[in-house]
């Protein structure tokens, strides 16, 4: 059984690892895919990959440029998701990420908290705005944002990140509390260190990464593992599943 048919997914961020990972799953299970990715290149690579996952089960993929900061772009890939298929039932707001300028707050540069904070949590705070009201006009769906274990345990030398993805685990719950009555359920993922490319270079470069991702018990996480959470969480199968920051993190939060 196709576990997303006749669902319309919009994924940001959906052209790097952890986004594309769950294009393809999206695809594979049956649901017709936005791509909003800021890059062209990797946005249409991952379109191509999603629509082959797609080929046997009738699942499909485009990629439209988004800048998920930009409240115009955000506004215009919802209204195409729209005219395209005529309805929006999961927003997975994904796009995100560290850098290699955060550290502890005194220290990181000012112009590296605000770029967290615009990408991570008024990224997910704009497509949220415009994206909700559609899925309630679908008759409901699913929300799902990407948080980080650093919203749920202490990880040195990233509190810009850090703060920015404390504030999308707290609104996932609010917005659980308020969109319920619209049947919309919003539920984050709190992945631990997940070999997407840019992770394995920060992994390189950065010691207290690298010193938090020897205690993961079940060793690193993949892309893939967290794009199978968020099938579950896309699907009817979590239907009384909400406000829930759930951890894909080899047990690292509890070591
Ligand atoms: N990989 C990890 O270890 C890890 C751990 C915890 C949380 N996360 C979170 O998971 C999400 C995905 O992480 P990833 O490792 O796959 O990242 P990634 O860098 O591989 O992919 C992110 C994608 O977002 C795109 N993007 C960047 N800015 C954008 C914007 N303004 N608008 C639209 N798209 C934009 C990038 O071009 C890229 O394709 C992020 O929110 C990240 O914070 C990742």
């Amino acid at each position: 059984m196709l576990r997303l048919k006749n669902k319309v997914a919009l994924i940001t961020g959906g052209g790097g690892g952890i986004g594309r990972a769950t294009a393809e799953r999206f695809a594979q299970e049956g649901a017709k895919v936005i791509i909003a990715e800021i890059d062209p290149e990797v946005g249409e690579a991952a379109a191509e990959s999603a629509r082959s996952f797609g080929k046997d089960s009738g699942g499909d993929a485009y990629f439209i440029r988004t800048d998920v900061s930009d409240e115009d772009s955000v506004k215009s890939v919802i209204a195409k998701t729209l005219e395209r298929f005529n309805q929006l039932n999961i927003l997975h707001n994904n796009a995100g990420g560290s850098t290699l300028n955060d550290g502890p707050v005194t220290d990181a540069p000012i112009e590296e908290f605000w770029r967290c904070i615009k990408l991570d949590l008024f990224g997910t705070f704009l497509c949220s705005k415009y994206g909700i009201p559609e899925i309630a006009r679908s008759g409901g769906g699913s929300v799902i944002n990407m948080a980080s274990n650093v919203a749920l345990m202490a990880l040195p030398g990233r509190d810009c990140y850090t703060a920015a993805k404390g504030g999308v685990a707290s609104m996932t719950r609010s917005m659980a509390a308020e969109y319920a009555a619209d049947k919309i359920r919003v539920n984050a993922i709190a992945p631990s260190t997940t070999l997407s490319d840019r992770v394995k270079k920060l992994l390189e470069a950065s010691p207290e990464i690298k010193a938090v991702s020897e205690t993961h018990l079940l060793g690193l996480g993949l892309p893939i593992h967290i794009a199978d959470l968020a099938v579950y969480l896309g699907s009817d199968e979590s239907a009384i599943t909400t406000g829930q920051v759930i951890p894909v993190d080899s047990g690292v939060t509890i070591v």
